[in-house]
């Protein structure tokens, strides 16, 4: 099928690979001159595993383009947006901005026959008010369906590819039928379907990332509650995670969940539950929200506890991104608690695999350093940031020799404790009483 993607993020980028690779012939949309040139070099301009191959693969058999304009020779048979939806300046809720402007310019080139079909996270209501825009401006009532994505950073197109389940959410057959076709080789492997009305297709992302964002900060209240109790949060994540109904997927405590979705998804659901009058409903993403910010928060007075005063203290931070194999620093615990310190007059270093360019020099307040031992040099306090696998294998006795002062807070309990202690360390993990 011809099928084109407009926006080129995250999402767009790894949905238009994707469906190259499923066999469809697909144009790639970006009003970024420079993300265009980029993908249509076979690179990628931010870091997932995997994807920059299969890029290469779609672009050497012409499967996949990438252009600024919405020209296209050939009508597409369908038409992904997937542009972001960012947190609004002045406030909590969704920007859909992007989403009209995009909808706006496809308008121009779209058929009766055409399937717009959206896959950004939006607030419930948008994408009915989205079809009356593009139908007013095309001139035609146009097909719209709505079919959410799960794709994870680190795994995006395996999730793409293999998904636990696809969604569409649409208002006609024609509509629906045009979807399974696009997604017609995964479905034919027995991957469930859940066919929705439009508006439950726009909730089922919300509240699936709302779910997950309580999921760990549940097991970071309790973390708050082993560290002034004497238990051990990560014994009683593995302890009720055996429960099925629980399960242990989402219960690793630590500095919370950072990134481009989780933390912007839950304020963008509270903002329009209040809107719609339904605010009391999710008011507990409040508590959400606020229980994964004390966990950064409580890194900081740890730093204080440990180091007495900040100022002029030398602490590394290793890991920078939100979470590994991704160089995504939005919203990211460690970069936040990094700055944090620097703001506190500590003498920050920073360390990532990948994210140290991404950083560029928006932040002349910490000191970047890409070679792990040169960064460890004269340390008086490591924190664990990312749980990078580099960062899981250090060998703690030679490490050890590089520092100033062994101190190390995990703030995603991945070290082991008693080989760390074992080398001479003073290892504080959060939620758990195992410091020597
Ligand atoms: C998330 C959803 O998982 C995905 O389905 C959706 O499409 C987009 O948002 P992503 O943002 O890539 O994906 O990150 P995810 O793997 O969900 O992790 C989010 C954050 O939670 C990370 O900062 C991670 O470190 C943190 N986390 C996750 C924990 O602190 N503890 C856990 O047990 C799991």
């Amino acid at each position: 099928m011809k099928i084109c993607v407009v926006g080129l993020g995250y999402l767009g980028a790894t949905h238009a690979v994707a469906m190259a690779t499923l066999g469809h012939e697909v144009l790639g949309i970006d009003l970024d001159t420079n993300k265009v040139d980029y993908l249509n070099a076979g690179k990628v301009p931010f870091h997932e595993p995997g994807l920059q191959e299969s890029l290469r693969e779609a672009l050497s058999t012409e499967s996949v383009a990438f252009q600024t304009s919405f020209e296209m020779t050939e009508p597409a048979s369908v038409i992904f947006i997937c542009v972001g939806t960012p947190q609004t300046v002045s406030g909590k809720s969704a920007d859909t901005s992007f989403v009209f402007s995009a909808g706006e310019s496809l308008a121009k080139v779209i058929t009766p026959e055409t399937v717009v079909i959206g896959k950004s996270t939006v607030p419930v209501g948008t994408a009915a008010a989205l079809r009356d825009r593009i139908s007013e401006v095309a001139g035609f009532p146009i097909h719209l369906a709505w079919n959410p994505e799960f794709l994870r950073e680190g795994t995006a197109l395996e999730d793409s590819l293999e998904p636990d389940r696809i969604v569409i959410g649409s208002w006609d057959d024609y509509s629906s039928q045009k979807l399974k076709e696009v997604y017609k080789p995964i479905l034919d492997r027995g991957t469930p379907l859940v066919e929705v009305d439009v508006p439950t297709a726009e909730l089922v992302k919300v509240a699936a990332n709302a779910f997950l964002a309580t999921k760990v900060s549940f097991i970071n209240a309790m973390a708050e509650i082993a560290e002034v109790s004497g238990a051990d949060a990560v014994e009683l994540a593995k302890a009720i995670g055996y429960d099925e109904r629980i399960g242990n997927k989402f219960l690793r405590n630590g500095i919370g969940f950072g990134g481009g979705c989780l933390p912007k998804d839950i304020r963008g659901f509270v903002a329009r539950a209040e809107e719609l009058g339904a605010g009391e409903a999710v008011s507990f993403l409040k508590d959400v929200d606020a229980i994964n910010q004390r966990r950064r928060a409580r890194v900081l007075s740890l730093a204080a506890e440990e180091l007495g005063e900040l100022k002029n203290k030398k602490v590394l931070m290793l890991g920078l991104s939100f979470k590994p194999d991704s160089d995504d620093m939005r919203d990211s615990p460690p970069l936040d608690i990094a700055l944090r310190l620097a703001r506190a007059g500590a003498q920050v270093t920073v360390h990532d695999p990948v994210a140290l360019s991404a950083l560029g020099d928006k932040h002349p307040e910490l000191i970047m350093e890409q070679d792990l031992s040169a960064a460890a040099k004269d340390q008086e306090l490591v924190i664990l940031g990312t749980e990078w696998s580099e960062y899981k294998s250090i060998d703690p006795a030679s490490f050890g020799d590089l520092v100033a002062n062994k101190l190390i807070i995990d703030g995603r309990n991945v070290l082991d404790v008693a080989s760390w202690q074992a080398a001479g360390w003073r290892l504080i993990a959060l939620g758990r009483n195992v410091h020597n």
